[in-house]
């Protein structure tokens, strides 16, 4: 009786030993998520490399580097600070041009101009090019273009900018898809057919709107921060804001009208994490489309 007695104490312990490891890796495993997705990922930017191919795209443009800088959302998850160390290693990328696209804070107006000074730090060869995500038209669309205009960055809502060296291309912009309106035709006013263009979108859905008698070579959006949570190598993530699902979840990706580049941006809204999602700083490399093979 008493063997029987002792035996089955050594179990239960067994039993509450091995429950107790269960468990503690279980909340280890929670904890460590916690502290990758809230603490660590979210200051670990990522510089991603894109070769993007651009038909009758001029030989002197060949190699050009655009750098997409997209949803900082400087506010109360994001710091200046952060932004400044952001922007200082952008600048060592040494790119050809920089574009912005949209949602530069969250919160409150106050965050407006540290940042859009923060953008007057940029320099390239070519310029700085921004159009506004909804996030800026709801802290304040004027303070906005007040400050991108003191930092002499030109705001592409709705029209555009020729960068020239022998050949030329185009970049032009439309108003925020949620907050604002798209005109295309006047985006592209007085861009001649064959000079290939670039078009600054915030959210990528409009990308599926483009009327099919315009072309348009390549957008560059953000706005979906590649969902900020995914799946680890399966590149899937619970919540995409875009009426597309998974699509425009990010990276390059091809629709019946064009291709469209999605960044994963900088900042955060909502949940302040990042998991198997970090920040991203876009270097978007233009190349000539190689010609198919006459047989
Ligand atoms: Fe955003």
């Amino acid at each position: 009786m008493h063997e029987i007695e002792e035996s089955e104490s050594m179990l239960n312990k067994l039993i509450s030993r091995r429950d107790f490891l269960k468990k503690t890796a279980i909340f280890g495993a929670i904890g460590g998520l916690g502290i990758e997705g809230f603490a660590l990922e979210p200051r670990q930017v990522a510089i991603t490399n894109t070769n993007i191919f651009i038909t009758g795209l001029p030989d002197d443009f060949d190699g050009f580097k655009i750098c997409q800088l997209t949803d900082v959302h400087h506010g109360p998850l994001i710091s200046i600070k952060f932004v400044e160390k952001v922007i200082e290693k952008a600048n060592q990328l040494k790119p050809d041009a920089f574009v912005l696209t949209g949602d530069y804070v969250s919160s409150a107006p106050k965050y407006i101009r540290p940042v859009i000074n923060a953008f007057g730090k940029l320099k390239s060869p070519y310029g700085t090019y921004a159009v506004l995500g909804n996030h800026d038209h709801w802290e304040g669309e004027e303070l906005c273009i007040r400050n991108f205009k003191r930092n002499k960055i030109p705001l592409l809502t709705n029209t555009n900018a020729v960068i020239s060296k022998r050949g030329s291309i185009c970049i032009a912009g439309v108003g925020d898809y949620m907050e604002d309106t798209q005109e295309l035709d006047k985006a592209f006013k007085g861009i001649p057919d064959d000079m290939p263009r670039i078009l600054l979108s915030h959210h990528p859905d409009y990308s599926e709107e483009i009327p099919k008698d315009i072309r348009v070579d390549l957008v560059i959006s953000g706005h979906t921060h590649g969902g900020q949570i995914q799946l680890p190598l399966l590149s899937l993530a619970p919540i995409v804001p875009s009426h597309y699902g998974q699509k425009y979840l990010n990276g390059l990706v091809k629709n019946d009208k064009t291709q469209v580049y999605v960044s994963r941006g900088i900042g955060m809204v909502g949940i302040p994490v990042r998991f198997s999602c970090p920040p991203e700083i876009a270097i978007l490399t233009l190349r000539k489309r190689e010609t198919a093979l006459q047989v």
